[in-house]
């Protein structure tokens, strides 16, 4: 087995580990420099057991990018772009330039390796998540250029509609999808221009999005960030150090199928527009209502603090439940959702403003499980959500993300095999 061979690889720079150790070498962060304590001194491993930015704590910024395949690519053609993103994530993560010789050194005569933009800036904490969406293993009429048609995990299907998705094909689906996450936004879209500018003539950019303001915990070391509601966003979420539900929630293991997926994971991302300018005109009590949280503490509406687990069974003078039927974190809760979970890793968006002069902002949903059920069954659940008066799902996606890199092989490298 090939799992022998990962330990803290790659882990170079000087330092204290500050990072949670959650899944071997993934989430390990090493610091260095003039802030020791920083996150933008952090550097994680990009080769390990798991692919680097899903247990890892995530970063304050995000930049995420899904391609379409170019019609003319052929199985060596996807294989060899594998190759080549493999080899400059790795270096990218360490913040390194994209290549040796980089932005300043090679030819007068050819345009650099490297863009040159992140030059001297640290890694930042830099993460790059590969995924491949349902699109991959068969194009639309049902061609199979890559031969891996058969191998496409059965459970990688475009998601079902949902009540009240208003999406927008040219901002959903995707063959191909990258995750940058970084503490320094020039640093995430630093490595994803440079992953777009090497997939030329191979896979071009199908949307995009840049995510600011972390909306979850992914680990106990930090503090619950808040979305654009205002309100904590994070609290309840699987962490890292919860090894044991990560493993039966989280990742593919060797009992699921197909047996290449073993140790990756189902991402979802959900474009999902904010109405914020309503929301900012619906009273406290009626936002906590919603929410089934108090909005300066994070605490249950049935009592405690902010991590007191919720009673939903609680009444309050009326007899009325304390924490409503219609409450967000009841309906997410694994209570009403056969125990299933996921790791929220999703970001704050304002991509400028429409023509009504409201914020084009929102939530940009993240979510890591080991089977897209999960999500599926929670998004069926939250249609009852007295939120969803003040959100549109505008652009949604799915991508099975293929277990971690042992140096010397390219990512998803057993989908091939
Ligand atoms: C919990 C907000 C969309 C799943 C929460 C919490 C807030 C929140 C404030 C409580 C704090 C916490 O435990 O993290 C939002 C907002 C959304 C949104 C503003 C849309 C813009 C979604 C979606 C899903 C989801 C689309 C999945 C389909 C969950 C889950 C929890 C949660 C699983 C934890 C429930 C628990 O175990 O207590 N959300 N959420 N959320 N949310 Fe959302």
């Amino acid at each position: 087995s090939r799992r022998g061979l990962f330990g803290l690889l790659g882990a170079g720079a000087a330092g204290a580990v500050v990072g949670a150790a959650a899944g071997a070498g993934v989430a390990v962060a090493v610091t260095g420099g003039a802030d020791a304590s920083g996150p933008a001194a952090s550097v994680y491993p990009f080769f390990g057991e798991h692919q680097a930015g899903i247990v890892t704590p995530a970063q304050d910024r995000l930049h995420f990018a899904a391609f379409d395949v170019a019609e003319t690519l052929d199985r060596e053609g996807l294989i060899a772009l594998l190759t080549e993103w493999t080899d400059a994530a790795a270096r990218l993560s360490q913040g390194l330039e994209v290549a040796e010789g980089g932005a300043v050194g090679g030819s007068d005569y050819a345009p650099p390796a490297d863009t040159g933009e992140a030059l001297g800036l640290p890694a930042s904490g830099l993460t790059i998540t590969f995924g491949f969406g349902p699109g991959l293993f068969a194009d639309a009429e049902g061609a199979d250029r890559f031969g891996i048609a058969t191998r496409r995990p059965a459970l990688l299907e475009p998601l079902p509609r949902f009540q009240g998705d208003a999406l927008v094909p040219e901002i959903s689906g995707g063959d191909l999808c990258i995750q940058a996450c970084a503490d320094d936004p020039q640093v995430a879209v630093h490595a994803i221009r440079n992953l777009s500018r090497i997939a030329f003539g191979r896979a071009s950019l199908r949307w995009s999005q840049l995510g600011f303001g972390r909306t979850s915990s992914t680990s106990t070391t930090q503090a619950t960030p808040r979305n654009l509601f205002g309100f904590k966003d994070g609290t309840a979420n699987v962490k890292a150090e919860e090894t044991a539900t990560v493993d039966e929630q989280i990742w593919v293991n060797a009992s699921d199928q197909p047996a290449w997926l073993e140790g990756g994971s189902y991402l979802v991302a959900r474009r999902i527009r904010m109405i914020i300018e309503n929301w900012d005109r619906v009273q406290l009590g009626e936002q906590e209502q919603l929410v089934g949280r108090s909005k300066g503490e994070g605490a249950p509406l049935s009592g405690g603090t902010e991590f007191t687990e919720p009673d939903f069974e609680k009444t309050g003078a009326t007899d009325a439940p304390l924490i409503g039927t219609d409450a967000h974190v009841r309906l997410a809760h694994p209570t009403s959702n056969g125990g299933a979970r996921m790791l929220r890793r999703g970001y704050n968006f304002v991509d400028g403003n429409d023509s009504l002069g409201r914020l084009d902002a929102g939530l940009f949903f993240l979510s890591f499980q080991r089977s897209p059920q999960q999500f599926i069954d929670v998004q069926r659940n939250l249609a009852r959500d007295g939120l969803n008066e003040y959100l549109k799902h505008v652009g949604s996606a799915i991508f099975a993300v293929p277990g971690g890199v042992a140096e010397g092989e390219f990512v998803g490298q057993a989908l091939f095999d």
